[in-house]
């Protein structure tokens, strides 16, 4: 395939098959979405020690830590969640033809964005992960002093206060995070693993 740029594609002669026969399991984008505090990334920090602890390849991607580096020209206007999205849409995309099982924490509000993103992948490797937590739950724990601050205006296009958050219509999974142990939720997902054949 050659486009007008000049570019090749390079066909790696180990491929994604050969790396899940050495790592003994399968990879995929386990996308855990929902308002912030909703318990994202300790729910996918909490997956991802399960999963190595079994022996497997695993990388979170988190919210707060991409916007530090890889992310970090972008804000949070529409056009740029959906860059931010979009960006780590394709490095998810490079994780599991590594034979990695990617996770990531992102708010990821917008229902197009996310469509993008299991578009870029096969059937079936792309696995959302709602996680529900209504916002006055979330807004109670405010864990980061975040919703505060966009109470009083001193933070715009704010996810649930003044920026929309688009819920999954069919996620392969939905999670009550206000009112389920973590415990519970990780098993859940640990779960949704083995019934995609994902892990044995
Ligand atoms: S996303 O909408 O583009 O997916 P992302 O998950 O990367 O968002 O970042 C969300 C985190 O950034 C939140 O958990 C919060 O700590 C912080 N944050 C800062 N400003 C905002 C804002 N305006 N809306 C939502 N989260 C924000």
């Amino acid at each position: 395939m050659t486009t007008e740029n000049n570019i090749r594609w390079h066909q790696s002669l180990v491929n994604r098959a050969d790396r899940a026969k050495q790592n003994k399991h399968k990879s995929v984008i386990l996308w855990f979405t929902g308002l912030s505090g909703a318990g994202k990334s300790t729910l996918a920090h909490a997956v991802e020690g399960r999963l190595h602890a079994l022996g497997c390849r695993t990388f979170v991607f988190d919210g707060d830590n991409v916007r530090h580096g890889l992310c970090s020209d972008l804000s949070f206007s529409a056009a740029d969640r959906a860059e931010n999205i979009r960006r780590i849409g394709e490095m998810s995309k490079l994780f599991i033809e590594a034979g990695t099982i990617a996770l990531t924490a992102f708010i990821s509000p917008f229902r197009a964005d996310r469509a993008k993103v299991r578009a870029l992948v096969d059937e079936g490797d792309f696995l959302e992960i709602y996680c529900h937590c209504t916002l006055e739950i979330c807004e109670q724990r405010d864990v980061k002093g975040l919703y505060a601050k966009a109470r009083q205006g001193l933070i715009k296009d704010f996810t649930g206060i003044s920026s929309p958050y688009e819920a999954p219509e069919t996620p392969e999974l939905s999670l009550d995070t206000g009112a389920l142990p973590l415990e519970e939720c990780v098993e859940k997902v640990l779960e949704l693993l083995k019934t995609h054949g994902v892990i044995a």
